[in-house]
């Protein structure tokens, strides 16, 4: 079966998945029989953290009312693993067991696989089934790769559209999907939108649960992580709308938001495929900043802006947060950090020695300036890197003291297609560019009025491409010759009938920096 036509069928059989039947006869007997009145594998199934040799698949099972006898027992969950689509070559089978701890959530770290591999995987606890996921492993550490092909996405609230852009995903031939953060948002919105959050602004783990729980039940995000391996990072809204490491925006004592925090942290590990939980010790403290090499062909960082970070520069001192910002001498204090200093020193020290032809730092919001003007001077969003701009140039100078080339940034957050320069100095022309920027449209979240973003675009020269008014997402194409970014979008996310075009097309050349229009 062709890549795609599995990938149609996946996306069917996940959408179709409430409609049909999805308990079966056993053809083996499991070590405890259980009986389900509902399904319980409501959630999906997903992959993740793509090495040469392993993955990560997740699962979990929802207990509802029917089945609540359940909810104190540890439940065994079989996870099959298939070498092809039809599912007759099994090559693991493995036996996790989870509880209500965990949230009956599954992860199992595969290990053994081999690199550059299809895979095909299904759980099933009892009598029940899930949907059957496809994942796909790394290439060899060395391997000699002609392509990589990944989705760049972020920001999804639920109440602002469909996801169709997520249909579109499963549809595409791809390595994996790179999700930069925004995954649920916790704000409720009174206004009438397409479709409404149905609890209340998650604070405990509780809450954070039926949140995630409304999000995963989504046919078309089920399809995109059944048909995908995603590789992950987080932003803001996973815990709460504008958060710097311990503050948030109402000032609330640290030790008392760092509790929401762990609640938020140990949610978003019970819904994804990731491997490294919150340390039982520290339980508002999650790693989550990674690395993945793809052959010679590319080297991908994905680095955690929110965790570690000071708070955001000259806050307004009743309400918190990102805001414009104009005059502000913290700007140039060089004790501030976007990554915190450790994870800046592993970047460091992992992109000084890359050997890779291309080298992608995927953080979760955007390092180009959107800065305007104003009438006591240049006006900064303190929240995004224009926030951080000793980091920034740190960022940048290990770019230039090690000599790299074919260094890409990749981000989401602030819900536009940017293609843009990077300069030490931003939008100076006497700085050169050192490194080339792409940063991703949201799935459903509403984008800036063109009123603003106008203005964003004749400020700040650096910005090739800069549209706010399209949800979608954009398919990056590496090869040793070039990267190639092409905006999928749409301007209807709440149509069911959303067509999908190509907003623009840019690529990157080999050791030519800055992205050039196709
Ligand atoms: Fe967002």
């Amino acid at each position: 079966m062709q890549r795609r036509d599995f990938n149609l069928l996946l996306q069917r059989s996940a959408l179709a998945l409430a409609l049909t039947p999805w308990t079966q006869a056993m053809a083996e007997p499991v070590a405890q029989r259980i009986s389900w009145r509902t399904q319980p594998f409501a959630l999906g199934v997903a992959s993740g953290r793509p090495r040469s040799d392993s993955l990560v698949l997740w699962t979990r099972l929802l207990l509802r009312a029917d089945d609540a006898h359940l909810a104190n027992k540890a439940l065994p969950v079989e996870l099959e693993v298939f070498a092809d689509a039809a599912l007759k070559q099994r090559v693991q089978v493995h036996t996790i067991t989870t509880n209500a701890v965990r949230g009956h959530s599954v992860h199992a770290h595969l290990k053994n696989l081999k690199p550059a591999t299809d895979y095909w995987y299904r759980f099933r606890c009892g009598d029940a089934f899930s949907a059957v996921g496809h994942a796909r492993t790394a290439p060899a550490l060395n391997a000699d790769v002609q392509q990589l092909r990944l989705a760049l996405t972020s920001c999804q609230n639920f109440e602002h559209g469909l996801y169709v852009a997520h249909q579109e995903i499963a549809k595409e031939s791809l390595d994996f999907v790179l999700f930069m953060g925004d995954y649920i948002y916790e704000s409720n919105n009174p206004q009438t939108l397409p479709r409404k959050h149905n609890n209340e602004e998650p604070k405990t783990l509780a809450q954070y649960r039926t949140r995630y729980e409304q999000y995963k039940a989504d046919p078309m995000l089920q399809a995109s992580h059944a048909a995908h391996t995603w590789v992950l990072m987080w932003d803001d809204h996973e815990v709460v709308n504008d958060y710097a490491n311990d503050q948030d925006r109402n000032y609330t004592d640290p030790q008392v938001f760092l509790q929401r925090r762990a609640a938020a942290y140990q949610a978003y590990f019970e819904h994804q495929p990731v491997l490294i939980a919150p340390d039982p010790k520290r339980p508002y403290d999650m790693r989550l900043y990674d690395n993945f090499r793809w052959g010679q062909l590319a080297d991908v960082w994905t680095l955690d802006c929110r965790q570690y970070r000071s708070a955001q520069a000259c806050r307004d001192p009743l309400r918190g947060g990102g805001r414009m910002i104009t005059q502000c001498s913290e700007l140039d204090d060089a004790q501030r950090t976007m990554l915190g200093f450790e994870q800046e020193r592993w970047l460091h020290d992992s992109l000084s020695v890359s050997q890779a032809s291309w080298k992608l730092l995927a953080q979760a919001t955007q390092i180009s300036s959107t800065s305007v003007p104003a009438p006591t001077g240049r006006a900064y969003w303190n929240d995004a890197w224009d926030g951080y701009p000793q980091a920034r140039k740190r960022l940048l100078q290990t770019v230039i003291d090690a000599g790299l080339k074919n260094v890409v940034t990749l981000g989401g957050d602030v819900h536009m297609n940017i293609a843009a320069n990077l300069r030490q100095e931003p939008n100076n022309p006497d700085s050169p560019v050192v490194a080339s920027e792409f940063v991703g449209t949201s799935i459903s979240s509403r984008g800036m009025g063109e009123k603003a973003m106008s203005l964003i675009r004749c400020s700040n020269p650096d910005l090739l491409h800069a549209r706010a008014d399209e949800r979608g997402y954009s398919l990056i194409t590496v090869t040793p010759e070039m990267l190639r970014c092409d905006f999928k979008t749409t301007a209807t996310p709440a149509g069911s009938e959303a067509g999908f075009k190509t907003q623009a097309s840019y690529a990157v050349y080999r050791d030519k920096v800055g992205p050039q229009v196709l």
